[in-house]
């Protein structure tokens, strides 16, 4: 009797400590979307019944080893034990009636994480080698980062134009590929200002660590005055090829300061002699950029591989291209 107690209160006690630790507000980053809600509330369940199955297998061994041990000199065998239907009725519903319930309750709050809002605001999302673009057809805008509105639904579409990658924001919980050839969907509704990452979750060349976006979720307000002075269109080339730079990627493999990355930089590239891999050289100037834009894997520059997508100029128009070899040759 008064080892049954004393085991009980060991269990209890190592249960209260893994539930401890396995605490998901500690161990998980901010919640900031109502569909990490439901999915933190099955994490938190689950980890409870994890920590009470914890308390209970290592209290009972923990106890058995320190209480029961063999004593010095004691060579007799311990008594022999044939079966216990009880006890093995016991811990086959238990389990069962665990798990059974535990996938009831997961597919109820995996509906919840899928709920579709009609007014949802519609973004597109393309993946790249190795970067991130949005786009917002309500407003007819692309952008290098992610805007989102506080407390509204957004569905976003995701798509990729060369490998698998993954949209992955932590503190969204939720998370999908973004596949070549198809449009996989993904529910999002913000429940908290602040500034995020998202994160390429699936390994998709030399540049997938680097694969990261900024995410804002703002206020209503803030964000319609984004939008509205991102649709403010100058007529300085310049300042407009420094957008389309951005909002195509170019800058994720190409600096614009002279410093090393996956092409040459942009920085003093207009005008110079470019040594190319076929041991010629070139000037470069406005035809070799437009042709090096649309066909990437012609006149590749020495030390540099062949891994620009080639159509990676599909979505630009040929003044756009103009826009951009413009903002080049500003940075001398
Ligand atoms: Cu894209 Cu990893």
């Amino acid at each position: 009797m008064r080892h049954i107690v004393g085991a009980i209160i060991f269990i209890m006690l190592l249960s209260v400590f893994a539930w401890g630790v396995l605490n998901v507000d500690r161990l998980l980053p901010a919640q900031a979307s109502a569909q990490a809600l439901p999915i933190d509330q099955l994490f938190n369940l689950q980890f409870k019944v994890v920590a009470i199955l914890f308390g209970l297998i290592m209290g009972l061994i923990l106890y058995g080893v320190v209480f029961f041990r063999r004593k010095p000199g004691d060579v007799t065998d311990g008594p022999h034990i044939t079966g216990n239907t009880p006890l093995e009725i016991t811990w086959t519903v238990i389990p069962f009636a665990l798990v059974i319930g535990l996938s009831l309750i997961g597919s109820h709050l995996l509906g919840d994480t899928l709920r579709i809002d009609p007014q949802a605001l519609v973004i597109n999302v393309t993946g790249q080698q190795w970067f991130w673009r949005f786009e917002y057809p309500e407003y007819g805008l692309t952008t290098d980062e992610l805007y989102l509105p506080l407390n509204k639904q957004v569905l976003l579409k995701l798509s990729s134009t060369d490998v698998i990658h993954s949209f992955w924001v932590p503190e969204f919980r939720v998370k999908a590929d973004a596949v070549p050839g198809i449009v996989n969907e993904l529910r999002v509704t913000p429940t908290k200002l602040g500034e995020y990452s998202l994160i390429c979750s699936e390994i998709c060349g030399r540049g997938h660590a680097f694969m990261k976006s900024v995410v804002k979720v703002v206020s209503e307000q803030d964000f319609q005055a984004w939008i509205a002075e991102r649709q403010v269109v100058t007529d300085d080339p310049v300042a407009r090829g420094q957008k389309w730079v951005k909002q195509f990627g170019c800058l994720s493999c190409h600096s614009y300061d002279g410093s090393e990355n996956i092409g040459p930089t942009f920085k003093g590239l207009y005008g110079k002699q470019q040594k190319l891999e076929d041991g010629t050289t070139i000037q470069v100037d406005d035809t070799y950029l437009i042709e090096s834009i649309r066909y990437p894997g012609e006149d590749i520059v020495s030390g540099f591989s062949d891994i620009m997508p080639p159509d990676i100029a599909a979505g630009l128009t040929d003044e756009q291209i103009q826009d951009i070899i413009a903002y080049m040759a500003s940075l001398k």
